[in-house]
């Protein structure tokens, strides 16, 4: 090497002091939490906020922002503490290919508890996404509002409080929960489209088990009172319950897979490999047996649906009736679908707020909504009436009603008086209605109708007598009024159709509504919790 060469080279290796100095900064500020603190928090089988990051994101897509904000509270020793991006990680990332902006509280940094500084980051984040119409994925691991910065942590959870709501329905919202999140802090996921819980290390509530006790005498553990499987189940706060945080991360990357970026595009469509005319002799099947059998309706749905995948959302809450996503033909479909598995697919409160906001949210965002009817009616009983089953109930009217983007309902066997209504009937808006041959549909089952229509006649004669009597009766009832036939006669629904030919009807289906178009189509929607 020439002696100019040589100094050329020396030139180069020398790293500015200016730069220097920059990359000593970023690298104090993403160390996170101290040592220990990152070991307690492996210690409790967690990830890291980066290693979160990491595994929801396409590889090495991540750019972070805001790294070196800190706050500015100087009470409670908070100036002698290095509080390293003020415990949340903001940026954008790909998912899929395709632009979010992300958000992750860091617990290793004083437990991840949300000050000023913190709230204004994750806003920052949320305002850009708003702007820039990409889907905001919030991942949660915090204490509450940080105690030392007082009511400045209130007003930072109100101004994400004000942008959630703000947000909804214009964007995608995704709220994973991953560690604690407690006190108001619950309403931020609260007021997102998704919440995701990981079993065993998740928790929500707004008072803790020692606040319970105080207030109530009750005992009860941080798992009971708030872990994933009281909200996956019985809450219904939560709409996926993975068992570890990279399944986690995988169901989110999954979800996004279904959803557009904002409420001015279509999901998504993807080569499909599985042939449109692809037979559904599982249908054929379902025409054969007994129609009190109780069955899982997923067999329907997976034997209708692109290569035999639904991705199912809140399957532990209120199984009788069942959401989520599949692709016909490579277009995204979302799915309500009654399950005669559970209450026999009855219609009680919680299935009707489960659907309800699942429906306004297809419709928020351009989903084509596929409904499959097998319903006996609404689940009775005091309860339900005195928790409101009336409101509840007219909910999932409102929402089907109020929905413009293309709907295909299916009766595969029972559709009984309100909730053959409920269920996307003709005049409830659908655009194509579609029934089995073996579809019962009418206002009430035949064993009470006849009971109401032949009381006199059914108490007469013998016992006997009355029993051959309303075997009769029943099965009169069947022929005339528990088929397809009355209804298709007067046009509530389409067409009787061939149980192996329900792929194909329903995906032309789709295909002709493909640019449908209605008064109201364009309002702007927010997804309220229901
Ligand atoms: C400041 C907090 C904090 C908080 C935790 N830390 N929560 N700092 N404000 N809210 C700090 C701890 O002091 C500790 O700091 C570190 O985070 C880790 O916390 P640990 O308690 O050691 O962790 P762990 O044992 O895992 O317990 C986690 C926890 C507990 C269950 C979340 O920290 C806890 O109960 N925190 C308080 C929860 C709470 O009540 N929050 C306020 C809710 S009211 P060091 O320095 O030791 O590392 C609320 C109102 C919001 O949020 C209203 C919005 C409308």
């Amino acid at each position: 090497m020439t002696d100019a060469g040589a100094k050329k080279t020396r030139k180069r290796a020398a790293v500015p002091q200016n730069i220097k100095h920059m990359r000593e900064v970023i690298e104090k500020a993403r160390e996170g939490g101290d040592p220990d603190r990152v070991l307690a928090q492996k210690a409790k089988g967690k990830l890291t906020a980066r290693e979160r990051i990491h595994y929801l994101v396409d590889e090495d897509s991540f750019q972070e922002l805001d790294l070196l904000v800190t706050t500015r509270c100087n009470d409670f020793g908070l100036q002698d503490k290095h509080i390293p991006g003020d415990g949340v990680i903001t940026g954008i990332g790909r998912v899929g290919g395709r632009e979010v902006a992300i958000f992750a509280q860091d617990f290793t940094v004083l437990g991840g508890s949300l000050g000023l500084a913190h709230a204004n980051k994750i806003c920052k984040i949320m305002d850009m996404a708003v702007e820039n119409r990409v889907p905001v994925i919030g991942l949660l691991d915090s204490g509450g509002a940080r105690i030392q910065e007082g009511v400045d942590s209130l007003d930072g959870y109100a101004k994400i409080f004000y942008r959630n709501t703000k947000a909804s329905g214009v964007i995608p919202q995704i709220s994973v929960i991953l560690g604690p999140c407690a006190g108001g802090a619950v309403y931020s996921p609260a007021l997102t489209d998704f919440v995701f819980m990981v079993e065993g290390s998740s928790h929500m509530f707004v008072t803790g088990p020692e606040v319970v006790k105080a207030a109530t005498g009750e005992t009860v553990t941080f798992d009971v009172l708030g872990g994933g499987m009281t909200h996956g189940a019985k809450s219904g706060n939560c709409h996926f319950l993975p068992r570890s945080e990279p399944d986690c991360f995988r169901q989110v990357r999954e979800l996004i897979s279904f959803l557009p970026q904002n409420r001015w595009e279509k999901p998504p469509r993807l080569a499909n490999p599985d042939p449109i005319r692809r037979t559904t002799p599982l249908l054929e099947v379902l025409c054969e047996v007994d129609p009190r059998k109780p069955y899982r309706v997923h067999h329907v749905i997976w034997q209708l649906a692109d290569e035999h995948k639904f991705f199912e959302v809140m399957h532990d809450f209120a199984k009788n009736i069942v959401i989520g996503f599949m692709r016909l033909g490579g277009d995204v479909v979302g799915v309500v679908a009654n399950n005669p598995a559970h209450k026999a697919g009855a219609i009680d409160i919680d299935a009707s707020d489960k659907a309800a906001r699942f429906i306004r949210f297809l419709n928020t965002f351009n989903i084509p909504i596929l409904t499959l009817v097998d319903v006996p009616g609404y689940w009775p009983g005091v309860e339900q009436e005195h928790g409101g089953i009336i409101r509840h109930g007219a909910k999932l009217l409102h929402a089907y009603a109020e929905a413009t983007v293309p709907k295909v309902t299916v009766v595969l066997r029972k559709a009984y008086g309100g909730a053959y209504i409920a269920m996307s009937s003709k005049h409830m808006g659908a655009d194509f209605n579609f029934a089995l041959p073996c579809a019962e549909i009418a206002v009430m089952g035949p064993a009470g109708a006849i009971e109401i229509l032949f009381s006199r006649k059914l108490k007469a004669g013998t016992p006997e007598e009355q029993a051959k009597l309303r075997v009769e009766l029943t099965d009169d009832y069947k022929r005339r009024f528990a088929s397809p036939y009355q209804t298709a006669s007067t046009g509530s629904v389409d067409e009787v159709i061939e149980p192996s030919e329900v792929r194909h009807k329903i995906a032309r289906a789709f295909r002709f509504l493909e640019n449908k178009r209605q008064p109201g189509e364009h309002d702007n929607r927010g997804n309220i919790p229901l």
